[in-house]
């Protein structure tokens, strides 16, 4: 029984989407130590469109796309302990990343980037490449789970030791930046966001956020993050722009605070700006790339316990997979941007 497949394939400058019979049956993936999943939803970052428009010249043609997915194991290795058939789970960004700390290797086993990734109807992982999904999330919200979520949850609390009371600062609306200011406020946090759209203003105060800012309408939004802050700043910002918006990053972080450095939404260029205040400010500048599969399992726990929603934007079909990725290029989406498998 074939089954079926969305694949990159090159056409010279960029990559198209293909969907694609993949000839073998399923069972014949499976290793002594691996289990085989049928996907039942994935979920698309800002990443795959970098795959997908070539932004950073990484080449993946042939590569199936997308980190993020939830599924259900049809059949286990014959070595196989932890997980039995019917087991509701997610596969891990790095497949190899177990704990802290990082190390070059792994940049091998990333799911949709060096290695084949969820947008399939079955997938083979090793048993140590996946995590149990909470019970209270069904497969779509599931499937959100180990790009952005754990990136925003990395950013803040296993590498930003985030406390009760501080101040985050999140940029724009998407899948990081609404993880971020969810975990925020679970965990008694004030939040700030910003966006180029005030309809996603309010549905982020909807959401728990205390002040929003229309970064398009005012370009020097860290004036209004200090005067929001009495002057003093953010504990935290949760950098996902890049280099087009560190230095407003910067001006609206406290002294003694944390960027989170993680993303690359205004592109992969220099900052045009000294990096210095961060020197005379003692900020802690903090590269972030996802995170290991402990820190997942942390994650879902707290997640379980304070019944995290994620919010989705859109649910698109399997074979309306493209519309996804034009629809995720496009910024509409508030939250996240899922494909029903
Ligand atoms: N290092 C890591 O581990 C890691 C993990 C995940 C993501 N990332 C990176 O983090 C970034 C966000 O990823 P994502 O998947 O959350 O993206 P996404 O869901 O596609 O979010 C895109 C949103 O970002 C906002 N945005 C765009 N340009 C902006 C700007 N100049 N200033 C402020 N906000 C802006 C827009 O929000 P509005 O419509 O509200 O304006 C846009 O809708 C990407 O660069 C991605 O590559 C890195």
């Amino acid at each position: 029984m074939a089954y079926q497949s969305w694949v990159f394939r090159s056409n010279q400058s960029s990559y198209d989407l293909k969907l694609e019979p993949v000839p073998d049956l399923p069972e014949s993936q499976i290793t002594p130590d691996s289990v085989l999943i049928r996907v039942r939803a994935v979920a698309l970052n800002y990443r795959d469109i970098i795959g997908w428009k070539n932004l950073a010249g990484r080449p993946v043609d042939g590569r199936v796309p997308a980190s993020d997915g939830a599924g259900e194991i049809v059949a286990c290795g014959a070595n196989v302990r932890d997980w039995k058939v019917g087991d509701r789970v997610a596969g891990c960004f790095f497949q190899s990343w177990q704990s802290e700390p990082f190390e070059m290797r792994h940049h091998k086993n990333d799911l949709g980037g060096s290695i084949n990734g969820m947008l399939q109807e079955f997938i083979s992982l090793p048993e140590s490449g996946i995590v149990r999904i909470p019970s209270h999330l069904d497969f779509e919200q599931a499937a959100t789970l180990p790009c952005a979520a754990l990136t925003a949850w990395v950013s803040l609390v296993c590498r930003g030791k985030l406390k009760s009371g501080q101040t985050v600062l999140c940029l724009g609306t998407g899948g990081v930046s609404i993880f971020a200011l969810q975990i925020a406020r679970a965990m008694g946090c004030e939040v700030i966001i910003t966006s180029s759209d005030n309809d996603k203003l309010e549905h982020a105060k909807q959401l728990g956020a205390s002040h929003a800012i229309n970064y398009r309408q005012l370009p020097q939004w860290s004036n209004d993050v200090l005067r929001h802050t009495d002057q003093r700043g953010v504990d935290h910002v949760v950098e996902v722009g890049g280099p087009g918006t560190l230095e407003q990053s910067m001006k609206s972080v406290a002294a003694g605070g944390h960027i989170a450095l993680i993303g690359v939404l205004t592109g992969f260029g220099a900052p045009a700006t000294s990096l210095f205040p961060l020197v005379a400010r003692n900020v802690r500048l903090n590269g972030i790339y996802v995170g290991p599969r402990d820190q997942f399992l942390e994650m879902n726990a707290f997640i379980e316990r304070v019944k995290l929603t994620p919010v989705i934007d859109r649910v698109f079909e399997m074979s309306d997979a493209p519309d996804a990725f034009e629809y995720l290029a496009s910024g509409k989406h508030f939250g996240k941007v899922v494909i029903r498998t």
